[in-house]
């Protein structure tokens, strides 16, 4: 249990009894200026207000009636009414010497598991990846990563843009072209030019977008042809995405696309129907509710063809069925936030109860503070993206590194330049847009990956120079201010883990592993670690747990590691 955890107990404890039927929330928090102490709570005020009492002298109270863990020292009362905490030294070397012995680094595990589907990534078959579905693909994750490391039963699942109206545009080009062989080196561009030349031809021409969708109609209602080349389409995309997340190190449990909802999709209008919940408007299907928008929701439209909002619902019933999930977590781009509002209130009023959340995130801006681009104006491809992290990274290295061989030094180039594009990408409170630049992803010193991973080799570095065949096992001894700071701060390792999964927000564990890095910098500074014999072992201890701390935090950001730069 991590030190906050520990006051955090004893905090609330004293407010279930004797304030009972206050909210409940997390009263203990780091202090953000450590000269007023390590933790604080504001728990007196809360309840002063809620009992109009005056909180100074609850503070005073809760600081008397409410001591702290063994080894502390006596709480104080400052400003308003926070009562403020400090871990004595005894304490402190306690508590290093059970993260030491844990192999979850002091990461709690819930005590009830849920079955968690996560919903990420989800591109549009038949279309190249691009820089908007960056942000899914590494949020979710790491949020999947988060919550099965918590304990949690996480179903990552793909849902893949198969079987929407691109379809008809694409299959009237490539067939007005005579169906020709889609070369698997080239296919994305080939398959992205047909949608193209499909595209203008029914901007052009009524008739042309009248056949567009006769094609459309003809693949749904399970024409073979047209059913064959949609399956080679669907094959092409598949292997494009499977490198790109191959590179990136992502994975999924279920891949199943919104074609795998098809044969559900009348049922589930017929129900809305049935229900009341929806109604039929001029020839479409609706549903309506004004506290969500003036506009309804559609969910059929008059033609009879179903859309995005019919396919999710769906899935929902799939997803709380078949796959007995408890909570749905779905992450896309903030756009997508009133189509979500609408799904989980039509779900609910179909009796949904597992959880729904829509977790959604901003745009990435180029330095024009416009939507990233390509150099042509098209969405910038993913598959450029990487290519020029990967050369961005060698081109440094070859100055760091003259002596690396052409391999190993590609192969630590591809490492560090996607690890930087994956922090730099997770750094930003999810919410908002941020700008784009090469030079600020990359840097060795600021908030980066080289920077985090320079931290980590420089451990590794000194354990092997210390020569240890195994972890080192001594008890920690706080000798110095700078071993006092980087020990209380590894035993926070928990508390970031827990915020970065509660809060849906892996940016909270860049900021904890950032600080940790430049603490560790710090005592590497301050205090020689092999010189002092009569420090090396507890040294060693500390300099090896925050190898530890570092490599599992950076792993939860799906982030590896490596043993030198
Ligand atoms: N394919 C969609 C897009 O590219 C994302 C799908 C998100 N998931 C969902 N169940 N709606 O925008």
């Amino acid at each position: 249990m991590s030190l906050r955890n520990e006051l955090e107990q004893r905090v609330s404890a004293w407010a279930e009894k004797n304030f009972p039927g206050l909210v409940n929330e997390p009263w203990v928090r780091a202090c953000a200026d450590e000269r007023h102490g390590h933790f604080q709570t504001h728990l007196a005020m809360v309840a002063a207000k809620a009992t109009r009492q005056n909180p100074r002298e609850l503070a005073e109270r809760l600081a008397r009636e409410c001591p702290p863990p063994e080894g502390w020292e006596k709480p104080s009362v400052a400003g308003a009414g926070f009562v403020n905490y400090r871990v004595g030294p005894e304490a402190l070397g306690r508590a290093v010497d059970t993260l030491r012995k844990d192999s979850r680094l002091g990461v709690p595990s819930v005590s009830r598991p849920e079955s968690i589907v996560v919903d990420f990534s989800s591109p549009n078959i038949a279309k190249a990846m691009h820089v908007g579905h960056i942000r899914s693909t590494l949020l979710g994750d790491s949020l999947a990563r988060l919550l099965h490391k918590l304990g949690h039963r996480v179903t990552r699942v793909n849902h893949l843009g198969d079987w929407g109206t691109q379809f008809g545009k694409l299959l009237l080009a490539y067939r007005a072209a005579g169906r020709p062989p889609i070369e698997a080196d080239q296919a994305i561009d080939q398959l992205e030019d047909f949608y193209k030349k499909g595209h203008q031809a029914t901007e052009a021409d009524p008739a042309a977008m009248e056949q567009a969708r006769a094609e459309l109609a003809a693949l749904q209602n399970g024409d073979p042809e047209r059913l064959q080349d949609w399956r080679l389409f669907c094959a092409r995309s598949a292997e494009h995405f499977r490198r790109i997340y191959e590179r990136l190190g992502i994975s999924f449990d279920a891949v199943r696309g919104e074609s795998a909802y098809h044969e559900d999709l009348p049922g589930v209008v017929r129900e809305l129907l049935d229900r009341k919940i929806a109604e039929v408007s001029q020839g479409a299907v609706v549903v309506r509710n004004t506290s969500i928008s003036e506009e309804p929701y559609l969910v059929q439209k008059s033609d009879g063809a179903y859309l995005y909002a019919t396919t999710d619902l769906a899935a929902i019933r799939y997803r709380t069925g078949e796959m007995k999930a408890d909570r749905i977590i779905y992450v896309t781009d903030a756009r997508q936030q009133l189509h979500f509002r609408w799904l989980f209130d039509t779900a609910r009023r179909l009796g949904c109860r597992a959880e729904l959340e829509h977790v959604w995130f901003g745009t990435i801006l180029g330095p024009d503070r416009k939507p990233l681009k390509s150099r042509d104006g098209t969405p910038l491809k993913l598959t450029d993206l990487l290519h020029e992290a990967s050369e961005r990274a060698a081109e440094i290295l070859r100055n760091k590194r003259p002596d690396l061989a052409p391999t190993a030094l590609r192969e630590k180039a591809e490492l560090l330049g996607i690890a930087s594009l994956k922090y730099a990408d997770q750094l930003p409170n999810r919410n908002l847009d941020y700008v784009f630049t090469w030079e600020k992803l990359l840097a060795f010193d600021g908030n980066t990956a080289p920077y985090i991973l320079n931290a980590y080799v420089r451990t590794r570095s000194i354990l092997r120079k210390a020569g240890l065949s195994q972890p080192p096992e001594a008890a920690v001894k706080i000798s110095q201010a700078e071993e006092e700071v980087l020990a209380r701060h590894l035993l926070r390792f928990g508390d970031a883990v827990e915020l970065a999964t509660n809060d849906r927000r892996p940016h909270h564990l860049c900021g904890y592993l950032y600080e940790l890095a430049g603490q560790y910098h710090r005592f590497f500074e301050a205090c020689p670690v092999l010189q002092l014999p009569a420090l090396r072992d507890s040294r060693l201890t500390l300099v090896f747990l925050t190898g530890e701390v570092l490599r599992e935090g950076l792993s939860l950001l799906g982030i590896p590691t490596l043993e030198e730069m």
